[in-house]
């Protein structure tokens, strides 16, 4: 399942992206917000990186107005990869280097068309694997260092 979730600032391209989804047939829950009325980002960055750390969802997408507030607050997480991506190239990178299992953007930042796009290269791209491996199952390892901190 693929948790998707904004504030007020990504609210439009969420929808957009849902839709998208939908379309694609992609198993995925709309975690809000639910409007424009303005809301807190790290509420919803807690709901979808929760439910991706827990296993409840594979995969994640969040959408603020810059979607700097979203990746600050979902990689708080523990097993959560949340890659702010602003182009074809980061989108792309981001799954197959950094095996990043959400994506953030900006709501107003990207237009519609582009954050749709980025949305499917991230999904239609694959891990590479090998060397990034070593390098993802170092973030793993600091994690874990600041677990037993
Ligand atoms: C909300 O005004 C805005 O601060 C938020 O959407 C996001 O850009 C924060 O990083």
């Amino acid at each position: 399942m693929l948790a998707v979730g904004s504030d007020h600032g990504g609210y439009e391209l969420k929808i957009a992206v849902l839709e998208m989804l939908k379309e694609r047939g992609v198993d995925c829950a709309d975690f809000g917000t639910d409007g424009t009325d303005s809301v807190d980002y790290p509420d919803f960055a807690a709901k979808v990186a929760g439910a991706v750390s827990s296993g409840e969802a594979e995969l994640g997408i969040l959408i603020c107005g810059t979607g700097i507030g979203m990746s600050i607050s979902a990689n708080k997480f523990t097993r959560v990869r949340a890659a702010l991506v602003h182009d074809d190239f980061t989108a792309q990178m981001a799954r197959e280097h950094n095996n990043a299992n959400i994506l953030v953007m900006g709501g107003r930042v990207l237009s519609i068309k582009q954050g749709k796009r980025l949305v499917e290269i991230w999904l239609d791209s694959d891990y590479e694997g090998g060397r990034h491996q070593n390098r993802v199952d170092k973030i793993s390892a600091i994690e874990q260092q600041v677990i037993e901190h």
